[in-house]
């Protein structure tokens, strides 16, 4: 290949690096000459409990000539969030990028969640998006350049049993992709999303016979170029696993126009193929462009 992807001295905080695809980017990290903030609470699959997940990581990460420090903060809290990026800002002055990745899983159905269900998966992936990410934005903004990768999930995007808090939560995270990257445009912040299959202990059992081919590096290769200076991605989201990469996006049909009156119900019921139809959908880069593909529907008629 003759493009390479360099971090030289370059700041990057990745939450959830104790463990699977967030260890993953953080060794990738390194290896490309960035200096990492190995975020990681160190907890079970639930996210109870805690271990030195993060320092473990950042051992093997000076063990082979790279440099990382370690936070065993939790995203969850504000507090935890605002101690995270006080750790970048302590040891090297600078956030370049965040890769927010910690996650933690309950699945349960809808019917039988209970309270804790709801909130404590929100709060780690969407709620630590927003903690670790409001502090860190104005080193961004004031350096003029940042690179902010958010870690969304095909249970988000198109569903899955069992996981109304996560798929919730994950979806969230492209809300938030999509305003951030409208507002870190002209401070040079770039805000990108993947969707990653990967073996580690949260999918165990779960990828069947070729599980050992869904090796979390495939994701780390994806997300060490999204936060990097050579990305010039924004607001896309990219899903990743097993060595296949692809795109995700949200599209918009032309749709049916009813006429300067307003439409029926019973108009909508006979219109109901037009309106559903997918061909020659956009994809708007904001709302904006939404309004402005019906502005211009309205001003032919
Ligand atoms: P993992 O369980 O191996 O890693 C997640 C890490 O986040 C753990 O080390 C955990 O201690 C850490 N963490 C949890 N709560 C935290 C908190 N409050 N503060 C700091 N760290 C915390 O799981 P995996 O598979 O590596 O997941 C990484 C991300 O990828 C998660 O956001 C997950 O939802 C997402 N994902 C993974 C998929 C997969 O196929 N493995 C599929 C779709 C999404």
């Amino acid at each position: 290949s003759s493009s390479f992807v360099s971090y030289d001295g370059r700041v990057v905080v990745v939450t959830g690096a104790g463990n699977g695809i967030g260890r993953a980017h953080a060794l990738t990290l390194a290896s490309r000459g960035a200096r990492v903030v190995v975020n990681d609470l160190g907890g079970a699959v639930d996210g109870s409990g805690t271990s030195g997940a993060a320092q473990r990581v950042v051992d093997e990460i000076v063990a082979a000539g790279g440099e990382a420090v370690a936070s065993t903060d939790s995203v969850a809290t504000v507090e935890g969030g605002r101690a995270l990026i006080d750790t970048a800002i302590e040891a090297w002055g600078r956030v370049d990028a965040v890769i927010h990745n910690a996650g933690i899983l309950r699945d349960r159905s809808f019917a039988k969640m209970e309270d804790a269900d709801v909130t404590s998966v929100l709060d780690v992936h969407l709620g630590g998006a927003f903690n670790v990410l409001r502090p860190a934005w104005p080193h961004m903004v004031e350096a003029g350049y940042g690179r902010i990768v958010l870690t969304t999930s095909s249970s988000g995007l198109l569903g899955n049993f069992g996981q109304s808090s996560y798929a919730a939560a994950k979806a969230g995270l492209i809300g938030l992709m999509n305003v951030l990257a409208l507002e870190g445009a002209r401070s040079g912040i770039l805000v990108n999303a993947i969707s990653p299959t990967a073996a580690t202990r949260m999918t165990e059992g779960l990828l069947g016979e070729l599980a050992e081919r869904f090796d979390p590096q495939h994701v780390a290769a994806v997300a060490t170029y999204l936060a990097s200076e050579q990305c010039e991605l924004d607001r896309t989201i990219l899903t990743v696993g097993g060595g296949r990469v692809g795109r995700v996006f949200i599209g918009v049909t032309p749709g049916w126009y009813g006429g300067r009156e307003p439409a029926t119900p019973d108009d909508v019921l006979d219109a109901i193929g037009e309106i559903t139809s997918l061909d020659d959908f956009i994809v708007p880069k904001g709302g904006a462009d939404e309004i402005a593909l019906i502005q211009q529907v309205l001003g032919s008629d």
